[in-house]
């Protein structure tokens, strides 16, 4: 790496080095759920505390296989985290688990194999045509509304075939409405208190969830009335899907619930993997042009197809490194059901287990000058331990849209870079942690249109 792109250190979380108090700890996880990683999770495999119960947080990849691989069984999704999400998604995909979980798996995962997402890159490149058309007046642009209105229109193709049924811009306020309250890990949840005591962002957070059910009902009905052939959408698949074992068929609440999760999940993240790739390509010039050089060797002026990303490795080197400085998904929690060992550490029955992968990429045993922008550590043919770069998770849980998401997010970035020149147009923005990790208060470049 050469000396100019040494110089640029992107934004990091504030990192508390002394232990914080139980309070600090709880306004800490409402603000940042970043600030609650302690320093030397950035330097040890696993650390252990106590507020009101005893927790981990593990950075080790042997420790991530045991968790999501070779003993599953025994770390469920925690309570905590599904209790936040229940209003929005139910117990659907994303949220459930045992068989409940396995047969929604099975009915979502063929419209997610490599060829039916090959089958769908049409409707990302039409949506990269159509964000190179609005960014070409240039100017000082916020670019993560500008991915966000990207992946929406690609996700309402993929899941309901059109948004004719959306208003997206109530839609999209709703999502962050909801983010930026019930998505907050609740305070009254780490004081420990019962599950029927009201939580004020779950209040709040009601009216945006309405918002957003309505709209996918509306939908969902729409399809339901349509005589024509099936659009062979993912809401085709759920409303074919049936459980081997038990013969169960979707219900009309778990419609909703995995359509709404899809909807969300299915643009949110892949539109925060490219503007924070952006904002790192805006900062390091010498990366940009690099980006720019063999997106124009390949696409040549027109508008990136599935076929043009395998002949594009640099512009996959940007994304993975994108998305290890900043995994859209910085941590998740683990219930501990039965007694096991975990880096030479006794993990007990009911503690929680927090999988902070945002310290496991930026972890000093792992990485190398991990607080650097380095595309070069994901060059073709570089070895690394396969649980220590976890942007999708892994194991049997493993997202099940990483494929599409990977490809949208190429088509996207490339088209992009091709035809604009990125240059920061404010400092450094801030990574919070709510539910998502997102800049604060957003990503704003100086776009400049090419010849
Ligand atoms: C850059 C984009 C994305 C990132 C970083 C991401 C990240 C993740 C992670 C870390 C998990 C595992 C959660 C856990 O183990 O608790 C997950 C699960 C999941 N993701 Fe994604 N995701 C992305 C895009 C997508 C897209 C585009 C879709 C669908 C269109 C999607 C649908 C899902 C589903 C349904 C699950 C639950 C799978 C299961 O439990 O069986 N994700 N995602």
């Amino acid at each position: 790496m050469s000396a100019a792109a040494q110089a640029f250190i992107p934004a990091a979380a504030p990192v508390h080095k002394r232990r914080l108090s139980r309070l600090e700890i709880a306004f800490a996880a409402r603000r940042n759920v970043l600030e609650l990683i302690p320093a030397i999770s950035y330097r040890q495999p696993i650390v252990t505390g106590e507020v009101l119960r005893r927790w981990h947080m593990l950075a080790d990849p042997a420790g991530y296989k045991r968790v999501l691989l070779d003993n599953l069984a025994n770390y469920p999704k925690s309570e905590i985290m599904r209790r936040m999400l229940r209003p929005a998604i139910g117990e659907s995909l994303f949220n459930a688990d045992g068989p409940e979980w396995k047969w929604q798996r099975q009915a979502v995962a063929p419209v997610f194999t490599h060829r039916n997402v090959v089958a769908l890159a049409p409707a990302m490149s039409a949506t990269a045509a159509r964000a190179t058309q609005r960014l070409a007046s240039g100017g000082r642009i916020e670019l993560v509304a500008q991915m966000l209105t990207a992946t929406f229109d690609v996700i309402c193709d993929v899941a309901l075939s059109g948004r004719e049924h959306f208003d997206a811009a109530a839609f999209s306020h709703a999502i962050t409405r909801y983010f930026q309250t019930a998505g907050h890990t609740s305070l009254l949840d780490f004081l420990g208190l019962p599950e029927w005591f009201p939580r004020p962002g779950e209040l709040i957070a009601g009216a945006a969830v309405r918002t957003m059910h309505g709209m996918v009902a509306q939908a969902i009905e729409a399809r339901r009335r349509e005589t024509s052939s099936p659009a062979d959408d993912l809401l085709d698949h759920m409303l074919a899907a049936e459980d081997p074992e038990t013969g169960r068929r979707m219900s009309p609440e778990d419609l909703i619930y995995n359509m709404q999760f899809f909807i969300v999940a299915g643009h949110e993240t892949t539109a925060l993997a490219i503007s924070w790739a952006l904002y790192l390509l805006a900062n390091s010039p010498e990366h940009q042009q690099r980006a720019r050089a063999e997106t124009r060797a390949q696409l040549n002026g027109k508008v990136a197809e599935a076929g043009d990303l395998a002949a594009m490795p640099f512009i996959n080197q940007v994304l993975e490194e994108a998305m290890r400085l900043y995994p859209p998904v910085g941590l998740l929690a683990r219930h501990v059901v039965a007694r096991d060992e975990l880096c030479g550490r006794t993990i007990n029955p009911n503690d929680i287990l927090f999988l902070p992968i945002w310290a496991l990429h930026r972890h000093e045993l792992l990485w190398q000058k991990p607080e650097l922008f380095d595309p070069e550590r994901f060059a073709p043919g570089t070895m690394r331990d396969r649980y220590q770069y976890l942007p999708f998770g892994a194991g049997p849980r493993v997202c099940v849209g990483a494929n599409f998401a990977m490809m949208q997010a190429g088509i996207i970035l490339s088209t992009l870079i091709q035809n604009f020149r990125f240059r920061p147009a404010q400092p450094s923005p801030k990574p919070v942690m709510t539910m998502t990790v997102r800049p604060d208060p957003g990503i704003f470049l100086v776009v400049e249109k090419l010849a």
